[in-house]
């Protein structure tokens, strides 16, 4: 395994991107500050300060990719449970928010990229929010840090290698059994069942979450999979 530390760079995502091919399976590159981070569906990720911004390259069978969105759900499974063992209640946001007093803690931005003699790169990317005590005002209203909500200082390396160790831990499982195996844990702490969403803007109630991990909602009588999009929790 290797550990990469930058103090500065545009992105993990695409340090990793661009150097994937010397670097070794589940490479971890870690970041202090990032000039360019990327979050889902196109959009920045603001930097805060003292956070977590990191990206774990797999190097995985292509006939595995079929996995990639559920790996995403996994890893943000895996980090609730560690921050819950924390004593910090928090909650999924379907796909993969991490939510703690109604803001985003956390983001997850997993990435395919490329093929090299038969083998495929997952880059998963992870943004938690830890120790910053100021957030800036263009994103208070939707985020915050652990240290903003519980006036607790974390420990970051602990956590990177807290999040890890369960990571490997359970990935085994995952390989073995798919989401479905983490499905009711995933049910427990998941935000959007049974309230009302808007899925890409369309209204509708959120009924279930499916073995593979999709969204399972009904509008007007009718049952909708959805696996991937904006969705927003109306309160
Ligand atoms: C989201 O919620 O939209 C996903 C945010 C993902 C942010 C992380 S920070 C480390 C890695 N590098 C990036 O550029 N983005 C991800």
């Amino acid at each position: 395994k290797e550990f990469i530390y930058l103090d500065e760079v545009d992105s993990t995502n695409t340090y990793v991107k661009q150097n994937q091919q010397h670097l070794p399976n589940a490479t971890l590159v870690y970041a202090e500050r990032q000039a360019q981070g990327r979050g889902r569906l196109s959009r920045r990720w603001v930097d805060l300060e003292k956070g977590i911004k990191m990206s774990i390259l797999l190097k995985i069978l292509l006939l595995d990719l079929e996995k990639i969105v559920p790996l995403t759900l996994f890893t943000g499974l895996v980090i609730n449970r560690v921050l819950r063992e924390y004593g910090v209640n928090s909650f999924i946001k379907w796909s993969n928010d991490i939510y703690l007093n109604g803001k985003k803690i956390c983001g997850i931005l997993s990435e395919l990229s490329g093929e090299v003699e038969g083998f495929g790169s997952i880059i998963i990317g992870v943004g938690i929010n830890v120790n910053a005590e100021n957030i800036p005002n263009e994103i208070k209203d939707i985020a915050t840090s652990l240290k903003a909500e519980t006036s607790q200082n974390f420990d970051r390396t602990r956590l990177i290698i807290d999040i890890l160790k369960e990571f490997e831990k359970e990935f085994p499982s995952f390989e073995k059994y798919g989401f479905s195996h983490f499905r009711d844990e995933y049910k427990s702490f998941c935000m959007n069942l049974g309230k009302e969403i808007l899925v890409n803007g369309e209204r509708m109630v959120c009924r279930d979450i499916g073995q593979k991990g999709e969204l399972v909602c009904e509008k007007e009588g009718q049952i909708i999979e959805i696996s991937s999009g904006e969705v927003t929790i109306r309160f």
